[in-house]
């Protein structure tokens, strides 16, 4: 006889239930601590500085810069912060020596040549921070980058198309719209989106998500204060919030799901608001305990459901630009194994 058999047979009932539950809980113990190890040795958190590291810290500094750039009400001498650490992270990234060809680099090079650009477009005078953040062998690099990398685009007419758009003219289609027309959303209409992104795959058909569409004014405006990443927008016109049931998985290996059905889940949302011709612009989630506190109290949402993104929606306006976020071609994301 097998001893999980065994086991099963002498021990009673309640008891064997008890110590299944043992067994997963010290499962889901050893697994979040072999990932904490995974996390906390690999990712740009201090002390952790190596070329890789690095450039995440460049990309998401940049990043800082390209929405400032993309902003209706431009504020000139924007951004003392990720400039700053944009001069950090480039000298140290030419004190290595690491390669000039290299993403992260061509992308924060690029971001602060629009910035320049910019500045010289509407005739003001650089911060003096800028001057101060960067050596002589910064500002030839920001001379001799790539302007594709980086800085802003304009929502145009064609990509403001209504017809019934293929699903590779959505993905080229969509961006991130952060300033919409100051007019409601059709409540159907975003009905009609998420009716066409439950079409999404989840692990064993579970569909774990949930949505909150809010249209009330002072609840967005609550919610986006507490999550941070909507500074100096008008408020949308309609927040969504995607999240997923814990309630959903089996056990330990399945930890993670959450994330992964919630994050397929809201990328259908995205490209069918798109398919509709929304704006949309996906918000994270990723809160400190107080945040997640704060936001579960506003929306009366209880632990068993985890934060998956918020996204803001509203109508497009023709005309506003938006962050280039220039991509990184697939070869340099793929290897074959043959
Ligand atoms: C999960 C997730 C969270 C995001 N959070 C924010 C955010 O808090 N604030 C923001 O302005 N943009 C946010 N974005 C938008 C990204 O900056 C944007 O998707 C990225 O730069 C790519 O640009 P695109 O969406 O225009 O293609 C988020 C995107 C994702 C997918």
């Amino acid at each position: 006889m097998k001893i999980k058999t065994f086991v099963r047979d002498c021990i009673p009932g309640p008891m064997y239930e008890k110590l299944r539950r043992l067994k997963s809980l010290l499962l889901l113990f050893v697994l979040f601590m072999k990932q904490d190890r995974r996390f906390s040795k690999n990712a740009a958190l201090p002390g952790n500085m190596g070329q890789k590291q690095l450039e995440t810290q460049l990309i998401f500094f940049s990043h800082q810069i390209e929405k400032g750039l993309s902003h209706s009400n431009f504020r000139p001498g924007f951004g003392s912060r990720p400039i700053y650490a944009l001069g950090v992270c480039l000298k140290k990234w030419n004190n290595h020596g690491y390669s000039k060809d290299i993403f992260g680099f061509k992308v924060a090079t690029s971001a602060l040549k629009a910035y320049i650009d910019k500045h010289d477009e509407i005739g003001c005078v650089l911060p003096d921070f800028f001057n101060s953040a960067f050596d002589r062998e910064i500002m030839k690099d920001i001379d001799a980058s790539d302007p594709s990398f980086s800085g802003t685009s304009v929502i145009s007419g064609s990509e403001n198309s209504s017809s019934m758009k293929t699903y590779s003219q959505i993905l080229n289609s969509r961006v991130s719209i952060r300033e919409f027309e100051d007019c409601p959303v059709s409540e159907s209409t975003i009905e009609s989106a998420i009716s066409l992104a439950m079409r999404a795959p989840t692990v064993c058909n579970r569909q774990p998500q949930a949505v909150r569409v809010i249209f009330n004014k002072l609840i967005i405006k609550q919610a986006l204060t507490i999550q941070g990443g909507w500074r100096g927008y008008e408020f949308p016109p309609a927040l969504l919030l995607v999240t997923a049931h814990n309630s959903s998985f089996n056990n330990a290996i399945e930890r993670n799901e959450p994330y992964v059905d919630g994050g397929i889940f809201s990328m259908a949302l995205l490209g069918a608001l798109e398919s509709y011709d929304l704006g949309a612009c996906p918000l994270n989630t990723m809160f400190d305990i107080h945040q997640d506190g704060f936001t579960r109290r506003l929306l009366n949402i209880s632990e068993e459901e985890e934060f998956i993104m918020y996204i803001a929606v509203g109508k497009k306006k023709v005309g506003v630009s938006h962050p280039r976020s220039f991509r990184k071609a697939a070869e340099t994301v793929t290897t074959v194994i043959r």
